[in-house]
């Protein structure tokens, strides 16, 4: 497969497919050492078509290596969106007493989806699909996909979650071939702002709380042409005891996963180490409104940062926290930081910087009515910043580059963030067409692509209105994951 990884916009240490079309990260599962990421793919076009399930594994979830095609439409129809598990116990009859993978996944057609399964004996490497599908067939719902499956312990059962129009269903089975209905959840909880896909369930236990956990259910709302915001993603806190999922807060509160535009159809890791604290997560890194058209290269699709997910109880309620991967410390090359410096209008201006930045800042408020960052690549910008007044966050990309293949992407748009004891922090990942801004401890994430002109040549940190002071500034410069080693200065 040709894998062009110099074209200006492609992102340097976010996964994108070597060619072609990419949607939405399916089948995340660890086995015998590797992380497997498999995805929605178009091999023959950088538009969606005839989905297949492209793949690719890892050992440390920053460095990828490209496998071929893991499933491809047959007689039940297209490849769409699902999930795979390690069946540990041979619990399908597939493994001869032993284990291996087991995929479940939508197939579509013009006539309706429907769920089937496949399964791998050598960790991955090839797919059978099951002579019995599809599994499980409704005709009574056109949307009717995305399965995500995960062993229950406590009932000693397979659970299926999957998205049926505006609600989830779950499902059971003993042996991932037979499932049986149990319950529905969310027909009048939550955001309805377009139809409900790629569901998620798991448990986490809660940071603080004396090993207390709660189950969190992850629903990806496609794009509605009456939103401007196009396809976004929500979650709900509760729990769950093997048949019902019970949400704990009120049906009309919406707790979203991200503030941006661009982190759709994300799931998390079936089976990877580590405890009941944390999940691994990672997005579809673009929106329906217009993600048939922007303006890349030969590939046309890449994935969200690896996240850490995990639960905090926060004086609203139990709320989900994103972390970076730990992972992508390797990729820093030698940084500069500062601390106690003044911010005023003027500025502080770094140049000579690649596309690729990692920045953790602080700021003091003080007497400022705005402060933040702006990224410029020639006479254009993107704005990171904190208005004060609103207590929010936002991100501005109205003059970040390519913005005219869609009349909705030039946007500005804000997240609410209250200022602690008058400061903000804020951790920003820049690629060469994404930016990603953590703050609130990991409580608060926006994630934005951006198409700059050229590649990002300076960064300027501001504040208007008054001054602020820059309490810690650190500014690493990120090697590619294409390169082993680079060598590359910041200065000011
Ligand atoms: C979400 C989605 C899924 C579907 C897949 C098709 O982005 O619409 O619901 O399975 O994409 O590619």
């Amino acid at each position: 497969m040709k894998h062009h990884t110099e074209h200006p916009l492609r992102p340097q240490y976010h996964f994108t497919p070597p060619a072609n079309w990419m949607n939405d990260p399916n089948g995340m599962v660890y086995f015998e050492g590797e992380y497997h990421l498999f995805y929605q793919y178009h091999p023959d076009s950088t538009v969606w078509g005839p989905m297949h399930w492209g793949h690719a594994v890892s050992r440390d979830l920053v460095h990828w290596e490209h496998l071929p095609i893991a499933l491809f439409p047959d007689q039940n129809g297209a490849i769409f969106s699902g999930s795979a598990v390690v069946d540990w116990n041979d619990t399908s009859g597939f493994f001869n007493g032993g284990s291996g993978l087991v995929a479940i996944y939508t197939q579509a057609d013009s006539a309706g989806q429907r769920q089937s399964i496949a399964y791998s004996k050598d960790s991955g490497r090839t797919w059978i699909p099951y002579t019995g599908n599809p599994v499980l067939i409704d005709e009574r719902f056109p949307d009717f996909r995305d399965p995500k499956v995960f062993w229950h312990e406590s009932s000693n059962s397979w659970v299926m979650v999957l998205a049926a129009g505006n609600r989830l269903f779950l499902y059971r089975s003993p042996d991932l071939k037979s499932w049986t209905f149990a319950s529905e959840f969310g027909a009048q909880e939550g955001s309805h702002d377009g139809v409900w896909e790629c569901p998620d369930l798991f448990e986490l236990s809660v940071e603080g709380e004396n090993g207390a956990s709660r189950w969190v259910t992850i629903v990806s709302i496609g794009d509605d042409p009456a939103c401007s915001e196009g396809s976004r993603t929500q979650y709900f806190v509760g729990s769950f005891d093997g048949t019902t999922f019970t949400n704990e807060n009120t049906p009309d509160t919406v707790l979203w996963l991200d503030y941006g535009r661009d982190n759709y159809a994300g799931v998390t890791w079936s089976d990877a180490p580590g405890n009941k604290s944390e999940r691994l997560f990672i997005g579809w890194m673009n929106n329906w409104k217009y993600a048939n058209l922007i303006p890349t290269g030969d590939w046309r699709g890449a994935m969200t940062l690896v996240r850490k997910l995990s639960l905090k109880k926060e004086t609203q309620g139990v709320r989900l926290i994103q972390k970076e991967l730990d992972g992508y410390q390797q990729l820093r090359l030698q940084g500069i930081e500062s601390s106690g410096e003044t911010l005023s209008a003027e500025g502080i201006q770094f140049t000579g910087m690649s596309g690729l930045l990692e920045i953790e800042a602080e700021f003091d408020l003080m007497l400022a009515a705005e402060i933040g960052l702006r990224f410029t690549s020639g006479d254009k910008k993107t704005v990171v910043g904190y208005d004060v007044a609103s207590a929010e966050l936002f991100i501005d990309r109205t003059d970040s580059g390519h913005t005219d293949f869609h009349e909705d992407f030039a946007c500005r748009h804000s997240a609410p963030l209250e200022a602690k004891e008058g400061r903000v922090k804020m951790h920003i990942w820049l690629d060469r067409s994404s930016i990603e801004v953590f703050a609130d401890e990991g409580g608060l994430v926006v994630t934005d692509q951006l198409f700059p002109v050229s590649e990002t040549d300076g960064v300027e940190l501001y504040a208007v209105g008054g001054e602020a002071m820059l309490r810690t500034l650190r500014v690493y410069p990120l090697r590619s994951v294409y390169t082993s080693v680079a060598a590359q200065a910041v200065s000011r």
